[in-house]
């Protein structure tokens, strides 16, 4: 921090040296800004300075029970920061207005939302997408949900997500991209650099606002806003590298965790928020908290709103979400000596910095064109987009006797709870996105089929048998039909819809609503009276496909051994029906590949392929052993390993071939593969390559994902697929916290996912 300070101190010193000697100074735009907010800020009152540390809601849509009053006043006095949750230009300019015509000195707001997967457009949910493995893909979503929300008056998203999640309980594994550090970490950066394009002064990029920081997906339990204890080993290696990502990818802000991290809020935790981010990792970008992070850490137990606010910004926080504790008391911490002018002039300092990066001061009014949201929202190649993105996202987890594709043709059966409604479909966090416009599943097969196929339509079951619990899970709009009739005979009208047709199609699973946030479940199975229903429909011996509506992993040992063919389609956006028809029809040869391990049961949780070896490890293929590391009732295996998915074609993969047995000290080794498709039809597979190091300082885990190309191969063809190896590939955070490669032994692996690979060795020598 002190150092950023310097800098700043620096080059507005320069500037000003070289105005005073008369010179024309090279104004780098660095210098310009540091100018041209040092002068502002020498005009700003502290409470005008406390004001821009204070972001409010606009209403539209609130996560919390805080909600924020008497706004405009408080903008026209310079009370107000930013902005959340208020869109199109309209009421965007209106709200605009009231900072830059009202207050004193006519400082704009920054208009912040939750664009999560798409805007109005909207895409897969974010652990769906990074089932795609497809960084070019997943750019372009961020890249039209970036275009869009900045043609409705948005010019900051509170996204990426890259909370690393190893445990499905919790229900905000859905806004993630899984378990996987590497796979994250190439996530979290091409979705900075979709948002925020190369040049955030442009009126179609927004700045982007990389959270939770940090570990809030090692909620202990699974259960949402939980205590999080971790190692900093742990912690260097496997959860904090995609949080580093999008901060080297240039992220412009971040959002603090609402969890403790070993005792201390990360809203007010200084090693987290100043030591590891500012200083280690170097950046220079804002830190807002999460909605009432600042006033819930008197619940955490930390002391009244006045100390709690003081703690926070002392620690490096910058922006208030909602609590309106700075706006509140920090006036009077500072008088009261509980905190210096040095740490409100930072915090506003930064907070002015975002708003000159992009543009604000030139032009308050740059996202608010009538024009633009008119021409550039739900455009036919966004939604072209979201349809495409869609199928590359499912993930076919079982396909017995060629059961999928279907023929357009005959009568098919859709049923389930999911089968016909359009509110369920763009997934959570789709809070911008029109839910009545957004076709069923059986609207989109019918739309897909056209006449060629008879889809008739049943609901089945209940999404869950309990009414009270259903509402819980359906909020948000998100609600879903009930028949209030006797279980037995609402599974009697699909068994009969299900007779007269040539095969079934099952659409079952979770609601959108029932991941997401403060979503969290102890039991992650299909819910019962769903499944009373799929076992009813397979009892009738007709073809049924599972579709698999979910939001994180479910425990669907049952399904996979009973039923014939499971699509798993997670929620897939504005176009997910017609994509869902696309590949059902095989249209489209579904490629996605799990982000996150499958467990059998929820008592496996947390499973995940990455783990250590232990001392005791269970020899391969055996169940169970005596005093090994294992369990008496369930195998270690998980149900579908990380990195997982079918195809409706087959791939052979030839035996690794190095160009080296050795790796030398700042050199590089290749490793190839040859796939071949040996099936009927074109498909894409995803050649994963994974490394083990066989002796290290500390435990390393039995397998590291280090790399990962997608290919798509004609009936017959094959492809050379080579991977580079460096020593940077083999760094790690040793117990020290060194970022260091050790030599000796590595084993390589490289295969269609986790578990089923081809392995070879290398060395890494010493210098
Ligand atoms: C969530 C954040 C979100 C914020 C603003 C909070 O409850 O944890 O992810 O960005 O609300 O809507």
């Amino acid at each position: 921090m002190k150092r950023a300070v310097t800098i700043w101190y620096l080059t507005a010193l320069l500037a000003t040296t070289a105005y005073a000697q008369g010179k024309k100074p090279v104004m780098t735009e660095q210098v310009k800004m540091n100018t041209f907010i040092a002068h502002l800020m020498a005009k700003m009152t502290v409470d005008e300075k406390i004001g821009q540390l204070n972001l409010v809601t606009g209403g539209e849509a609130t996560t919390g029970a805080a909600v924020s009053t008497d706004v405009e006043n408080k903008i026209k006095a310079g009370r107000v920061g930013g902005v959340f949750s208020l869109t199109t230009p309209a009421k965007v300019r209106k709200t605009q207005e009231m900072a830059v015509n009202y207050s004193r000195l006519h400082i704009p707001l920054i208009f912040g939302q939750d664009v999560i997967h798409g805007y109005k457009t909207s895409f897969p949910i974010p652990l769906a997408l990074a089932a795609s493995w497809d960084m070019e893909l997943i750019k372009r979503t961020a890249r039209v949900a970036a275009t869009e929300a900045s043609a409705d008056g948005i010019n900051w998203t509170f996204s990426p997500m890259v909370d690393i999640a190893r445990d499905p309980r919790w229900g905000r594994i859905a806004e993630g991209s899984g378990e996987d550090a590497y796979l994250g970490s190439a996530i979290a950066k091409i979705m900075v650099q979709g948002y925020q394009g190369d040049d955030l002064k442009k009126n179609n990029t927004i700045m982007a606002c990389v959270k939770h920081f940090a570990l809030y997906g090692a909620a202990e339990a699974g259960r949402d806003y939980n205590t999080t204890d971790m190692s900093l080993n742990r912690m260097y290696n496997e959860y904090l590298p995609p949080y580093k990502a999008a901060v080297d990818a240039g992220a412009g802000s971040i959002m603090a965790s609402f969890n403790d991290i070993n005792g201390t809020p990360a809203t007010a935790n200084k090693w987290l928020l100043t030591d590891v981010l500012r200083k280690q990792w170097g950046f220079n970008g804002f830190v807002v908290s999460d909605y009432t992070g600042v006033s819930e850490m008197t619940a955490h137990g930390l002391g009244n709103l006045q100390h709690v606010s003081g703690l926070a910004l002392k620690a490096g926080m910058n922006m208030d979400m909602v609590s309106e504790g700075f706006l509140t008391t920090l006036k009077k911490s500072l008088a009261e000596g509980k905190i210096n002018i040095t740490d409100i002039n930072t915090a506003c300092r930064l907070i002015l910095e975002a708003k000159y990066k992009l543009g604000l001061f030139d032009d308050p009014y740059k996202y608010c064109s009538e024009e633009r949201a008119k021409n550039e929202i739900l455009t036919p190649d966004h939604l072209r987009l979201a349809r495409e993105a869609a199928t590359q996202t499912f993930v076919l987890l079982k396909n017995q006797n060629h059961t999928l594709p279907l023929k357009k043709a005959g009568t098919i059966a859709v049923i389930g709870p999911l089968g016909n409604t359009r509110s369920n479909m763009p997934g959570t966090w789709s809070v911008n996105a029109d839910l009545a416009a957004t076709p069923s599943l059986l609207e989109g097969l019918k739309t897909v089929a056209g006449d060629k196929a008879n889809i008739t339509y049943a609901l089945g079951a209940n999404l869950l048998s309990d009414a009270t619990e259903q509402k819980n899970a359906t909020m948000f709009g998100r609600e879903i039909d009930r028949d209030s009739r006797p279980e037995q005979e609402v599974i009697g009208d699909a068994i009969r819809l299900a007779e007269k047709a040539d095969v079934v199609v099952a659409a079952l699973g979770e609601g959108s609503e029932m991941s997401g946030e403060s979503s969290s479940r102890t039991s992650i199975d299909i819910p019962a009276v769903q499944q009373r229903l799929l076992a009813a429909l397979l009892k009738t011996g007709k073809p049924v496909v599972l579709v698999l509506f979910t939001g994180r992993p479910l425990a669907i040992k049952w399904e996979s051994d009973n039923v014939p063919a499971i699509l798993n389609v997670w929620f897939g956006g504005t176009q997910a029906a017609l994509a869902i028809a696309d590949v059902l029809f095989g249209d489209v040869n579904p490629s996605g590949k799990l982000p996150v391990t499958f467990p059998q049961n929820v008592g496996q949780v947390p499973i995940y392929y990455s783990h250590k070896n232990t001392g005791r490890p269970l020899p391969d293929g055996h169940w169970f052993t005596k005093f090994r590391s294992n369990y008496l009732d369930v195998s270690n295996e998980p149900l579908y390993p990380f990195g997982f998915g079918l195809s409706y074609t087959t791939f052979t993969y030839s035996g690794i071939k190095l160009n080296s047995a050795n790796l030398r000290p700042g050199g590089s080794i290749t490793a190839s593969v040859t796939v071949t498709n040996t099936g009927s039809v074109e498909g894409k597979e995803t050649v994963q390559l994974y490394t083990r190091d066989m002796e290290g300082s500390i435990t390393r885990p039995v397998k590291e994902l280090k790399g990962f190309q997608k290919i798509s191969l004609k009936p017959g063809e094959h492809k050379e697929v080579t991977f580079t190896i460096t020593g940077n590939d083999l760094k790690f955070y040793d117990a020290h916290l060194k970022y260091v490669a050790e030599p000796g032994e590595f084993k390589i692996f490289v295969g269609p996912n986790s578990r089923n690979v081809k392995e070879s060795h290398f060395t890494l020598l010493g210098r």
